[in-house]
């Protein structure tokens, strides 16, 4: 028996990174899967595992810069599964930039792709959570989200955002649903190696376990507060980060 039988997640950013290692987990737990992203190759190859796995899993084609995308994964899923018991607001972006060289169109990507996105889904979802009398929210913010670090001005600024959302939502859609974050360190993901290998060698350097995460431990993590095993954790952000104190 799996943790997860009978439950169905969304999972946005599920294409690829911790987000699609935590797709091919709750699905072995026995969730149905909703798998989102904008990559369709990727949405099918994560899906075809999981169902050649013996799970269950649809894809929905969303870039959540456009604001109608939430609508558009809620609406899918609704239709393929009737229900929504677990969401992981996970899809993010990451801008290298300083704020003399970051557009105010590229600030606005950002914030919509990791936070207002994440918003709209929520308003969506947790109508059909609190009707069920319980569920389970979960946010990806960062350790950026914890200080600032030269460059990502519009990073740091919306996983700074994702806390204050997280620690908001707990409050008002307790106690039915249960809301918390995590604040992954440096996870060995298409994003990480974005940011580039200075951040690596930094990050590593900072963790006293010596190394960068993998996405599978996040996974383990999201499992963790998408279950009773978390029952009286709420609103909190996890860090997940080996350690690093920056
Ligand atoms: N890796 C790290 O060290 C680290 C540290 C702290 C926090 N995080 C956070 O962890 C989360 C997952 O990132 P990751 O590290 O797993 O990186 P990743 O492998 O690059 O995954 C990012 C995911 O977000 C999706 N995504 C990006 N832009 C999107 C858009 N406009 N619309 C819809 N989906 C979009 C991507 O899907 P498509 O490419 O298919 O669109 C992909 O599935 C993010 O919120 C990130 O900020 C990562």
């Amino acid at each position: 028996m799996g943790k997860l039988d009978g439950k169905v997640a969304i999972i946005t950013g599920s294409t690829s990174g911790m987000g699609r290692d935590t797709a091919y987990l709750f699905a072995k737990e026995g969730a149905k899967v909703v798998v989102t992203g904008r990559n369709e190759e990727r949405a099918k190859a994560a899906v075809d595992k999981i169902k050649a796995d013996g799970g269950e899993a649809i894809y929905v084609i969303a870039d959540t810069s456009d604001l109608d995308s939430p609508q558009k994964i809620f609406d899918a899923t609704m239709e393929a599964y009737g229900t929504v018991d677990i969401l992981f607001n996970n899809a993010g972006m990451i801008s290298m930039k300083p704020i003399t060289e970051l557009s105010v169109e590229e600030f606005v990507q950002v914030m919509n792709v990791n936070l207002t996105s994440a918003f709209i889904l929520t308003k969506l979802c947790a109508p059909v959570m609190k009707e069920k009398g319980e569920g389970h929210i979960i946010n990806t913010s960062s350790v950026a989200g914890c200080s600032a670090h030269w460059g990502p001005i519009a990073y740091c600024t919306s996983k700074h955002a994702m806390n204050g959302l997280t620690k908001a939502m707990a409050l008002e859609l307790g106690p039915e649903i249960h809301v918390n974050g995590i604040q992954p360190g440096a996870i060995m993901t298409a994003m990480f190696d974005e940011a580039g290998g200075p951040v690596v060698d930094f990050m590593t350097s900072r963790s006293p376990l010596g190394r960068v995460g993998q996405g599978s431990e996040i996974a383990t993590v999201a499992l963790f507060l998408a279950t009773s095993d978390s029952s009286f954790v709420d609103g909190q952000l996890l860090r997940v980060d080996g350690g690093v104190d920056c």
